[in-house]
Parts: structure tokens; C-alpha cells; sequence
């Protein structure tokens, strides 16, 4: 099967990584060329050199793009191509993958809703969760491409609901990666050891959580998911809920936060490790 991968981010680049390995036939495009042209050269398939080119010799198009706007662009500067399908992998609003639904369907092109919830590493090794939404005959048609991802999470035949589910898995991600940070400026505040908050985690419903992020909030790594596309999905949370007149309680005030971190430089560090620019704040504020 033949599959334009659109974004040669982290996400696209695993996902790049995953397909190729299990015998897709591959043409890589990227706003930026030079990220398409590396990764191509990496898992030896071709790049191309314009989004119409790339999608031209393709049945499946699978975009990997940073937010709304990038989808947008991208749908909007696609041609007619009639029994294409584009399954997006990018977590965007509700809203916007609607618009981008009718736009393609104008252009004979199918439309598949694939937010994927685990990051590039889960991605490329098929462990990730494919959340899906979209007309039948389409999922049905991506079916390939969807199964060779990861886990096939088939939320709706509606186009709206897999965006949906996705945010309100990352509002409640972001909001608890937030609580852990200030958590930790609690135990800083009152000279408590890491080490007692992780042996109290360890024995009720947070053991897992703390499994996965205590260390990692702490210590700061290399990022997989940036602190600035947290924000973005926070905001898109809160966006999502105002659209159906909802209040926006939790989800503005993380974006807030991820906003915060992102004007104090950290925008582009381990969304996880937001930790170490509050207590960089915090002491600052306290002289
Ligand atoms: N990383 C994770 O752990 C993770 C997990 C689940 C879901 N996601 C979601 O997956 C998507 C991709 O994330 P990522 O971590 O791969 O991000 P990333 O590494 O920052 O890559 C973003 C991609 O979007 C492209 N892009 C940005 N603005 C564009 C525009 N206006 N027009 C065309 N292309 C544009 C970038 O192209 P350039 O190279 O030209 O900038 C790049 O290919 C996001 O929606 C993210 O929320 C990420």
C-alpha cells in the first residue's frame, strides 16, 4: 500500500519509522524539506519535493501535523484527488477536523480522525492507541495503515468524537502532570524527601502515575512531546468546551500554566519536566 506520510515531526517520523519496517511503500513530505529529505534517507524511502507530488502516487495520506492551523493549511492547499484517503494522526480541536472533513469531502478525498494517545516511542513500536472516528467506508478503507499503527480504538462513525476523546485524555494527563509539579514544590516548601512522596504514591491509585513521571518530572529529559504542544492542547480542551457553551475551569488554567513556562523559555522542553521552571520561578519570586 502506498502512504504519503505528511509531517516529519516526532510523530510523523515514527510513524515513518513503523510503516517502513513493516513494508509500506513510503514518499515523505514536510513543510520544511530537509527534515523530509533526513528522515527519507534514514529508513530508505523517497522524499518529495511539494505536498501534491507526494500525495499524487498515494492511496493513504497520514498526517502528523503540530495543530489546527497546520492541518488546516495543509487540507487547504490540497487538489481534487478522488478515492484518497487522509487519516489524521495530529491532535486537533473538534471544530477544525470537522471544517477539514468538508473541505476534503468537496475534494473526493475520505477523511479518517486518528488521534493517537501514547508518544513516538509507543508509536513506533505498534504500541500506541489509535483513537478513530470518521465515515465507515473510509476507516474501513485505512484499515491497513490504522492496524499497522497500534491498537485500533474505534470511538464513533461521526467525524469530532476521536478529537473529543483525545483532549479530554490530555486535559486529564496535563492537569495531573500539573498537580505532580506543584506537588513537588510542596514537598521543596516544607523539606520533604522525593523519596516518601514516591513510597505514599506507590501505595494507593497514583502508583502507576508516579511509576511513570515522578522521576522524569524531577530529573528533566530529552523531550518526546514539548512543553509548547501541551499548551496547545489544553487550550484546544478548554476551545473544545466553550464551543458547546461548557465552562473551561481546568483546562484554561493549565494552558495557563504551559503559557507561563513557555514565556519563561521552556517551550520547547519535556512537557513533563515542568517542575524545574516553576521552582526556577518560585525563587525568584521569593528573593
Ligand atoms: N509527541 C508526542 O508525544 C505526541 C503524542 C500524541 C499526539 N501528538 C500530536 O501529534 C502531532 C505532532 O506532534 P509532534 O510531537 O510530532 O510535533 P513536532 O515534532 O513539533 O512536529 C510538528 C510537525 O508539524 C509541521 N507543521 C507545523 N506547522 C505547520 C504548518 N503551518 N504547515 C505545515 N506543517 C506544519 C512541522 O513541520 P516543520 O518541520 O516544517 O516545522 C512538523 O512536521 C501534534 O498534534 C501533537 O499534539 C504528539
Amino acid at each position: 500500500m502506498r502512504v504519503a506520510i505528511v509531517g516529519a515531526g516526532r510523530m510523523g517520523s515514527a510513524a515513518a519509522r513503523r510503516l517502513a519496517k513493516l513494508g509500506f511503500d513510503l514518499v515523505i513530505w514536510n513543510r520544511t524539506r530537509e527534515r523530509a529529505e533526513s528522515l527519507a534517507r534514514e529508513i530508505g524511502v523517497r522524499d518529495a519535493g511539494s505536498l501534491i507530488e507526494a500525495l499524487s502516487h498515494s492511496q493513504i495520506a497520514l498526517a502528523m501535523l503540530a495543530d489546527d492551523e497546520a492541518l488546516l493549511s495543509v487540507v487547504s492547499s490540497m487538489r481534487r484527488m478522488d478515492g484518497l484517503i487522509l487519516v489524521n494522526g495530529s491532535t486537533v480541536t473538534p471544530k477544525a477536523s470537522i471544517a477539514a472533513s468538508k473541505h476534503l469531502e468537496g475534494l473526493g478525498i475520505g477523511y479518517v480522525e486518528a488521534p493517537i494517545v501514547g508518544g513516538p516511542g509507543a508509536l513506533e513500536r505498534g504500541e500506541a492507541i489509535i483513537l478513530v472516528s470518521g465515515r465507515r467506508a473510509d476507516v474501513a478503507a485505512a484499515g491497513e495503515v490504522l492496524d499497522a499503527l497500534g491498537e485500533v480504538f474505534v470511538v464513533g462513525w461521526k467525524y469530532g468524537l476521536a478529537p473529543a476523546l483525545k483532549l479530554a485524555f490530555n486535559n486529564l494527563l496535563l492537569a495531573s502532570i500539573a498537580g505532580l509539579s506543584e506537588s513537588l514544590l510542596i514537598l521543596d516548601a516544607y523539606g520533604l524527601d522525593k523519596r516518601l512522596f514516591r513510597d505514599l504514591l506507590g501505595r494507593t491509585v497514583f502508583a502507576s502515575f508516579s511509576e511513570k513521571y515522578l522521576e522524569r518530572a524531577v530529573e528533566g529529559r530529552k523531550p518526546t512531546f514539548t512543553s509548547r504542544l501541551a499548551g496547545k492542547d489544553a487550550r484546544y480542551a478548554a476551545e473544545a468546551l466553550a464551543d458547546r457553551g461548557y465552562p473551561r475551569i481546568v483546562s484554561s488554567r493549565v494552558a495557563d500554566i504551559y503559557d507561563l513556562i513557555s514565556s519563561l523559555g521552556g517551550g520547547e522542553d519535556d512537557y513533563v519536566g515542568i517542575y524545574n521552571t516553576l521552582k526556577r520561578l518560585s525563587e525568584r519570586v521569593r528573593g
